[in-house]
């Protein structure tokens, strides 16, 4: 097989090697979504009289063959296919001769790899926002069981305020609800057609750019033409911000929860079934699990700066630079997902120990609530501060350790914790993942059913 532009000069092998890049292993990925992209078209082309009604047939057949092929792991792109577009087009061409090679009439790679991209996107970002409601699930869970759970709260790393497990939980929990709309803004943005740009011009025929993004149940079609190549960059970038700060409020979490179930705390105990053992030390169970989530959230700040990089510097039109945005975007946007994931059988199994908690206070964490127990009786807040200030263990005294969170009880604070509006939140990003995913379904059914 070749390449789709061989005109019969051999290409140095150090520049095939360097401009094909991890595209072959990558691009695996995108095949099963490159078919349902070239289903659509092909309808296309023979609604507007380039295939006709056998042809179109036997190239759906086919496509529907590779994108069977292709989930089973049995598609392969050598390297002198360059790419899944061209793999795809080689074995339409022979599988089924000059039908094949009509297929790529009206597009040009620059369009079909976007069109893949943002196939492959809808579905990941959908996942996402399934896990994240299976994670807000369990967290909501976790706050409701522990919201009379006493911790310190911490601020600067050093004991604040007596708090609540539920406290702590129900604010992942609201964090990840906070970031459901970057991802659902993400998957609109994204959610519109590139097909019939082709490099970005155009083509002189009648392409029906409507009909192929109703086919793909794409929200609208994205109008001008030029303007489909320079948005690949930046609806990755996009997306990549909103899966970044999902596991960015993960990361959070999971720092809070690698303190509080260390060997001096053991406020936490984290399951056996989550933690890793290490090959020196007998007596080790390590929270890899978090940590590695931790270092996700890192890596996808990074990613997202690295597309921001490559596509900030481009003039219009198609670049081979942004070849190199789909390593990150793809790798990023798939390690989002499993982070979201990873970090469900940890809520599920994480036991709390709320002597150790109360046992671990500081002797001056009550000492704000002291503060206010006298601004209630109608002391200035500063005079109270000082009088406190000055002697804060005899202020505090007779006070039960820990119990001031249960006298802050206006609305959010840990003594009138309410999950009730999360929990709206969350219903309303399930429906929303239930109707996207059936819409998404419907696609396939309808252009390539199995
Ligand atoms: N692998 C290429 C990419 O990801 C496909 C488009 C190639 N287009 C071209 N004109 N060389 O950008």
């Amino acid at each position: 097989m070749t390449r789709l532009w061989h005109k019969g000069e051999p290409l140095d092998q150090v520049i095939e090697r360097f401009t094909v890049g991890r595209d072959p292993e990558l691009d695996l990925r995108l095949v099963r979504y490159d078919a349902l992209g070239s289903a659509a078209h092909a309808t296309m082309l023979a609604r507007i009289g380039v295939l006709d009604a056998d042809e179109l047939a036997a190239v759906l057949a086919e496509l529907g063959a590779i994108a069977r092929d292709a989930e089973a792991g049995s598609f392969a792109i050598a390297r002198a296919d360059e790419d899944g577009h061209t793999a795809i087009e080689n074995r339409l061409t022979a599988v089924l001769g000059d039908a094949g090679r009509k297929v790529h009439t009206g597009r040009s790679r620059n369009d079909q790899v976007i069109a893949a991209t943002r196939l492959w996107a809808r579905d990941v970002l959908c996942a996402q926002l399934d896990a994240l409601c299976a994670t807000c699930e369990l967290l909501l869970d976790v706050a409701e069981r522990e919201r009379e759970t006493m911790v310190a709260g911490y601020t600067h790393t050093r004991q604040a305020m007596p708090s609540t497990f539920g406290l702590l939980f129900g604010a992942t929990a609201d964090a990840l609800l906070d970031d459901a709309p970057w991802l659902q803004q993400a998957f609109a943005h994204i959610d519109r057609s590139p097909l019939g740009s082709a490099s970005g011009y155009g083509v002189a025929l009648p392409l029906d750019r409507p009909l192929v993004a109703e086919l793909l149940g794409f929200a609208s079609v994205q109008r001008n033409t030029l303007s489909v190549q320079s948005d690949r960059g930046k609806a990755e970038y996009l997306a990549l911000a909103a899966a970044a700060a999902t596991v960015t409020d993960l990361s959070r979490l999971s720092a809070d929860l690698i303190l509080l179930s260390s060997d001096e705390m053991r406020v936490v105990r984290l399951a056996n079934e989550v933690t890793t053992g290490s090959s020196i030390m007998p007596q080790k169970r390590n929270p890899d699990v978090l940590e590695l989530i931790r270092a996700t959230a890192a890596r996808l700040r990074a990613r997202q700066a690295e597309v921001g990089a490559v596509y900030g510097s481009l003039t219009h039109g198609y670049h081979r630079d942004l070849q190199l945005t789909k390593e990150p975007f793809v790798e990023g946007m798939q390690a989002a997902l499993d982070a979201l994931t990873a970090i469900q059988p940890v809520l599920r199994t994480l036991e709390i120990d709320a002597g150790r908690a109360e046992a671990l206070l500081s002797r001056g964490i009550d000492a704000t609530d002291a503060v206010y127990q006298r601004v209630a009786a109608g002391e200035p807040f500063r005079s109270a501060y000082k009088q406190v200030a000055a002697d804060p263990d005899g202020a505090t005294e007779g006070m039960k350790a820990g119990a001031g969170w249960r006298a802050r009880t206006h609305l959010g604070a840990p003594g009138a914790l309410d999950l009730g509006p999360s929990r709206e939140a969350l219903g309303a990003v399930r429906r929303w993942v239930d109707e996207t995913s059936a819409r998404l379904e419907a696609v396939w059914q309808r252009l390539l059913p199995s």
